[in-house]
């Protein structure tokens, strides 16, 4: 357990790819530089997909292009298909992430196919990624639940997770996108995938919609994997899956961590003041336990 986490921040990608509020260009920019100088090292700033689907991913490339000048840290983007790889290699892109899912109906909803041919767009992905040294991450979507489908087997996410890795990922992350899993269930899920893949290569990206999020975590740590994905605030969602809510927070899941011994290397005080200055832009308070508590102790010290 002392082992180091390391964690994905997702706040400007799945945070903000579900808020109606308009977030700007340069004021996303700065969302991944003040991560960064918080000692968050892997950061996924954006989405080449479809701008009618998700038009806050929109100029994903100028966000891309605009932290290039950050050094120390490694920026992740979303790529459903050839055109996203395209456009996110011109502008710079040197990690990508394919998305899949582990029910047909998510499938469906989010990406306008099945997962078969999810599997055959991201063939020529992965090839020219592997030509052109990319690094290639892969999500596999409703891993404990589909908003659509209902209840999902763990063999059918070792089954895409093993077509993710056999097809040339580096790592895969497990994605809870509705947050409706439970520890016992999101071990079994952990363990039947861990059967299959090295644990040390099996990421969890858990939304905290029931508020199990902490808990899924720490019994996946307790099954070995080591990867984490998290988003400043607890930020997010996906529009596909209806009643989702975000990530789970990076500061609680630092809390909890460095509570445990677990040195993140990650800056609270730089990291809270990130994460309020972007729930500024959003017109609303942080939803994260830690950002209220700490922010209520300033409050009551006197601080700002
Ligand atoms: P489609 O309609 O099947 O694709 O969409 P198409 O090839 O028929 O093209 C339709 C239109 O999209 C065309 O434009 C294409 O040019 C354009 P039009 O002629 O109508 O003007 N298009 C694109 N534009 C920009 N970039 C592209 C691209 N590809 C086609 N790459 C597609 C398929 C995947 C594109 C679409 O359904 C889409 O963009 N969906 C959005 C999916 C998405 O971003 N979801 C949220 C992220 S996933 C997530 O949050 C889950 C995760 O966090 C893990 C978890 O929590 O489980 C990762
Ligand atoms: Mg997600």
């Amino acid at each position: 357990m002392s082992d180091q986490i390391h964690i994905v921040e997702m706040g400007p990608r799945d945070g903000l790819q579900n808020e109606k509020t308009p977030v700007s260009v340069e004021a996303r920019i700065a969302f991944v530089e003040a991560l960064v100088a918080a000692g968050l090292n892997t950061v996924e700033v954006g989405a080449f997909v479809s701008p009618k689907a998700i038009p806050q991913m929109a100029s994903s490339d100028a966000v891309l292009r605009g932290v290039s000048h950050v050094k120390g840290a490694e920026f992740h983007v979303l790529v459903p298909n050839e055109k996203g790889y395209d456009a996110a290699r011109a502008a710079g892109a040197k990690v990508v992430s394919v998305f899949a899912a582990a029910s047909e109906g998510f499938s469906r909803a989010n990406i306008n196919c099945s997962v078969a041919e999810s599997i055959e767009r991201f063939k020529p992905v992965l090839a020219r990624a592997k030509a052109d040294g990319v690094k290639v991450r892969g999500y596999v979507s409703c891993v404990l639940g589909c908003p659509f489908d209902g209840e999902i087997k763990p063999k059918a996410v070792a089954d895409l997770a093993v077509r993710l890795w056999d097809l040339g990922c580096y790592e895969i992350s497990l994605g809870d996108t509705i947050g409706v899993g439970t520890p016992l269930k999101a071990r079994e899920m952990l363990r039947a995938v861990g059967a299959e893949l090295p644990v040390a290569n099996l990421a969890m990206h858990f939304h905290d919609t029931y508020g199990q999020a902490l808990a899924n975590l720490y019994a996946g740590m307790e099954e070995g994997v080591r990867v984490i994905d998290a988003a400043a605030g607890g930020l997010g969602g996906c529009p596909y899956a209806p009643g989702a809510t975000g990530n789970v927070a990076t500061e609680d899941v630092v809390y909890m961590l460095e509570g445990m011994g677990v040195k993140t290397g990650i800056d609270m005080d730089r990291l809270l003041a990130t994460t309020n200055e972007v729930a500024g832009l959003l017109g609303r308070p942080p939803v994260s336990r830690v950002a209220s508590a700490l922010n209520a102790k300033r409050k009551r010290l006197g601080g700002s």
